[in-house]
């Protein structure tokens, strides 16, 4: 096969899949949802992309920022999609690889959200970084006070809050984050009931 002209060839992205939801590289036929995702006001205003997205900014994390880390062993990141349709429910990865531990990062378009497609995501990228990777740790930082993100984290057993001031660096400033622990040995289970507040819209 001939080298792809954007380099994105050469690296090797596991598949991994429960049957319901599929992780599997990224590619061209992500971009025009992955564009979406990413320019929608929750992935704005809680993770670290660049404001404005646009389909080139998505064409150019596909093409060449997700292969070089990869090839880097900075970041392994991939697509979750529909195991069914194969439509782009968001992406999800390990960011910050060091030693044996890592980041979880992910972002959800809004038809992904409230349906497990993220829990589940997560579940099939836990399991790959503990029993595959050799991750002893990894950790799950969420800037304050994104309670979506900080619910998923509890319920996929990460554990012990701790609220660290300027941790997160987002677009040039230092925001405040919520970083949870999960160990390679730890359920992946709530360890405690939850004690954020209700969902939006639910009785006080
Ligand atoms: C974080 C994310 C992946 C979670 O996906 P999800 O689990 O499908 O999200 P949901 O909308 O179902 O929210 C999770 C839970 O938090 C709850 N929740 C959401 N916003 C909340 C709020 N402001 N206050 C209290 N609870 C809230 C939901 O009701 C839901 O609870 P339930 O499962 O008991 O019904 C998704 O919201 C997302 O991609 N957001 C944009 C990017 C982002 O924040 N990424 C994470 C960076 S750390």
């Amino acid at each position: 096969m001939p080298a792809r002209p954007d380099g994105a060839g050469d690296y090797d992205v596991p598949v991994l899949t429960d049957g319901t939801v599929v992780l599997r590289r990224l590619d061209e036929r992500d971009v025009p949802q992955l564009a979406r995702n990413c320019a929608d006001p929750a992935a704005a205003e809680f993770t670290t992309v660049p404001l404005g997205y646009t389909e080139s900014d998505a064409r150019w994390y596909v093409e060449h920022f997700v292969p070089e880390a990869w090839r880097a062993g900075r970041e392994y990141n991939w697509a979750a999609a529909d195991a069914a349709t194969d439509r782009l429910y968001g992406t999800v990865g390990f960011n910050a690889l060091r030693g044996t531990t890592a980041d979880v990062g992910l972002n959800f378009g809004p038809h992904a959200r409230g349906t497990g497609a993220a829990e589940a995501a997560c579940r099939l990228l836990l399991e790959h970084g503990f029993e595959h990777l050799g991750l002893t740790y990894a950790y799950w930082v969420a800037k304050v006070p994104n309670w979506a993100s900080r619910k998923l984290a509890w319920k996929l057993g990460f554990r012990s809050p701790v609220r660290i001031d300027g941790f997160m660096e987002q677009r040039g400033a230092s925001v405040d984050a919520w970083i949870l622990t999960l160990g390679a040995d730890d359920p992946r289970a709530p360890r405690t009931p939850w004690d954020g507040p209700p969902p939006p819209g639910a009785p006080r």
